[in-house]
C-alpha cells in the first residue's frame, strides 16, 4: 500500500528540463563542444557538475577543477536567466491535479531532486508550501542513481521505503528508485526504462485510483 509518493522536479512536476537543456547547448556552444539533445538525455537527474563531466567527454582539452567550476557556474547563469520566466504556468499538465488528489485522499508528497535551484523553483511556481517534504540537491552528497535524495524524502515523511512511489522522467531516476526500495512510475524520456513499475507519457493519465492500484 503506497503512502507517499516522491515526485522529480525537473520534467516532472516544471518544465524546467527544456531550460537545462537550453543552458548546456549555449555553453556547450561558447566553448566549441559537440552537444545535442540525445547527449542532453544522459543528464537528466544527474548532479550539475556530473553533467558537466558528460559534456565534456566530447572535447580533449583538458579542463582542470577550477575552471570546471567555473564553466557549471556559467551554465547555472543561463539556466538561472530562464528560471526567471518561470510562473505557475510552467507547472506540466496533470501534476498539480495529481498532487492535490493525492494529498486529499491522505497520502503524503514531496520533491525529490538532485538540483540545487529546487527552493527557487517551487516559489516561482507558486508550489513552496504544496509538499509535505523537500529533499533536493542542497541536502545530499551523492546524486541519482544513488538512492540518497529519495531515502531522505521518505525518511521526513516518517514512511517506509517499501510504501513510497516514486516519479520519475529520468533512467537514472528510476534507478535510484529501485536502489532506494520503492515502487516507481516512470513519465515521459523514461517512458521505456524496463525496470518501471508503471508508465505514463503524461501525469495526465495517472488518477489516484492508479497509485492506489500499488
Ligand atoms: C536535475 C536535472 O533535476 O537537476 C538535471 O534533471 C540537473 O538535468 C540536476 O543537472 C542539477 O540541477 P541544478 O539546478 O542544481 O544545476
Ligand atoms: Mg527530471
Amino acid at each position: 500500500m503506497i503512502k507517499a509518493v516522491i515526485f522529480d522536479l525537473d520534467g516532472v512536476i516544471v518544465s524546467t528540463d527544456e531550460f537545462h537543456y537550453l543552458g548546456w547547448q549555449r555553453l556547450a556552444d561558447e566553448e566549441g563542444i559537440y552537444f545535442n539533445r540525445k547527449i542532453n538525455e544522459r543528464l537528466r537527474g544527474v548532479s550539475r557538475l556530473e553533467s558537466l563531466e558528460i559534456i565534456l567527454e566530447k572535447t580533449d582539452k583538458n579542463y582542470g577543477q577550477e575552471e570546471k567550476k567555473a564553466l557549471a557556474d556559467r551554465k547555472n547563469g543561463y539556466y538561472r536567466e530562464l528560471l526567471n520566466t518561470l510562473s505557475p504556468a510552467d507547472i506540466l499538465p496533470g501534476a498539480l491535479e495529481l498532487v492535490n488528489g493525492l494529498k486529499n485522499a491522505g497520502i503524503k508528497v514531496a520533491i525529490g531532486s538532485s538540483s540545487r535551484n529546487t527552493p527557487f523553483i517551487l516559489e516561482k511556481t507558486g508550489l513552496a508550501a504544496t509538499f509535505d517534504a523537500v529533499s533536493d540537491g542542497n541536502q545530499i552528497k551523492r546524486s541519482k542513481p544513488d538512492p540518497e535524495v529519495f531515502l531522505l524524502a521518505a525518511a521526513k515523511m516518517h514512511i517506509p521505503p517499501a510504501q513510497c512511489l516514486v516519479v520519475e522522467d529520468a533512467d537514472a531516476g528510476v534507478e535510484a528508485a529501485i536502489n532506494a526500495g520503492m515502487k516507481c512510475l516512470a513519465v515521459g524520456s523514461a517512458y521505456l526504462h524496463p525496470g518501471a513499475h508503471m508508465r505514463a507519457n503524461s501525469l495526465i493519465e495517472i488518477s489516484v485510483a492508479d497509485i492506489f492500484s500499488f
